[in-house]
């Protein structure tokens, strides 16, 4: 995959403060080309500030930033030939969709000959070709969006930035523009880092995730490897729902419910039963090793075959075998 490629961007202990607080503490990361990264993370733990100094909107930090090996410090943000899409559209109002990628063609000093066929092509890619002659105020706010993008990657930049692009949108809106987004970005290639606080949309999109929390970076890996192992149980409940037994985490849909007593099954009491939709999420009171446990289980409905569950009912669930307790390897297993 990415790691083939040659390393693009370098990030070495960026540390950056407002005050006496961290908005960024000794960050090192490097980015390779062609790879779609995700900037992982709650709100206020340091994502946009990352982004906006590599983008050069921010200058005042420590630590070093290289670009194909040169401190890109020295490169003005201008001619850095990073293209950037935000949270609110920021479209110029007073000109059309086409007028719009015109201009950041021209800001980039795009060759002019190349200027109308470039704007028809970019059109093409994001689906705005009969929008062209329309205004910012006549689209929508995915329209829009993908206005936004396609003026940020018609000058062909080498990376492109993105924060929240996709955070204003409705649900069915934002999972559509998702797919475009990661079609688009395969097709051209170009290396892109996108700030997200939204976890699905950071497994859907990525070649890789960096987790961050509380200005540091706490784990990078794929978005497989950071679902299936994560390094804390930060990582692990802010990507979807642990549980944590015997300091392992054990993911709501790992437990499985069970009729009847077996060599790793407990008993649970059920305190709350939600159905949602594919499948239902019931809490149980548990006890086990003597210690107190609320356990979360997720379990897949299929085809119609659903079991409702009844508050205060008494039920078995089995654990993975890597949670089972020495004891009770010993014991019965
Ligand atoms: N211009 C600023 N002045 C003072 N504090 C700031 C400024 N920009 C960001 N911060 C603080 O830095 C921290 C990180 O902010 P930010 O990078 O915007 O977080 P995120 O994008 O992850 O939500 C937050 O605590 C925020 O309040
Ligand atoms: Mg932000």
């Amino acid at each position: 995959m990415m790691k083939a490629n040659k390393n693009l961007i370098q990030i070495e202990n960026v540390s950056k403060k407002y005050g006496n607080t961290f908005a960024l503490k000794n960050i090192n990361l490097e980015i390779f080309e062609g790879e779609f990264l995700c900037l992982l993370g709650p709100s206020g733990c340091g994502k946009s500030t990352l982004l906006r100094i590599l983008a050069g909107l921010e200058t005042n930090y420590d630590g070093k930033i290289l670009k194909n090996g040169k401190e890109i410090d020295a490169i003005e943000p201008g001619k850095r030939k990073f293209g950037m899409v935000f949270q609110s559209y920021s479209l110029f109002p007073n000109m059309s969709v086409e007028k719009n990628i015109e201009f950041a063609l021209k800001a980039f000093k795009y060759e002019k000959q190349k200027i109308n066929a470039k704007i028809e092509s970019v059109l093409e890619l994001t689906n705005l070709l009969e929008h062209r002659k329309k205004f910012p105020n006549q689209l929508s706010g995915g329209q829009q969006q993908r206005v936004a993008l396609a003026r940020a990657i018609a000058p062909e930049p080498t990376v492109l930035l993105l924060d929240e692009p996709l955070s204003a949108l409705d649900f069915k809106v934002r999972e559509e523009l998702r797919q475009q987004l990661k079609k688009i970005q395969r097709d051209i290639g170009v290396t892109t880092i996108m700030v997200t606080h939204d976890q699905e949309e950071a497994l859907s999109l990525a070649d890789r995730v960096a987790v961050m929390n509380h200005a540091e970076l706490v784990q990078i890996s794929t978005p497989e490897e950071i679902y299936r192992n994560p390094k804390s149980f930060f990582v692990a409940n802010f990507i979807g729902t642990m549980n944590n037994i015997y300091n392992k985490f054990i993911r709501p849909e790992d437990v499985k419910i069970s009729d009847k007593k077996g060599c790793n099954t407990h008993s649970g009491i059920v305190i709350s039963n939600e159905f949602r939709g594919f499948y239902r999420r019931i809490k149980l009171k548990s006890e086990i090793e003597n210690e107190k446990k609320e356990i979360i289980v997720d379990i897949p409905i299929f085809h119609h075959q659903d079991r409702s569950f009844n508050e205060g009912e008494s039920i078995h669930f089995n654990l993975p075998q890597e949670v089972v307790s020495e004891q009770i390897k010993e014991r019965i297993c």
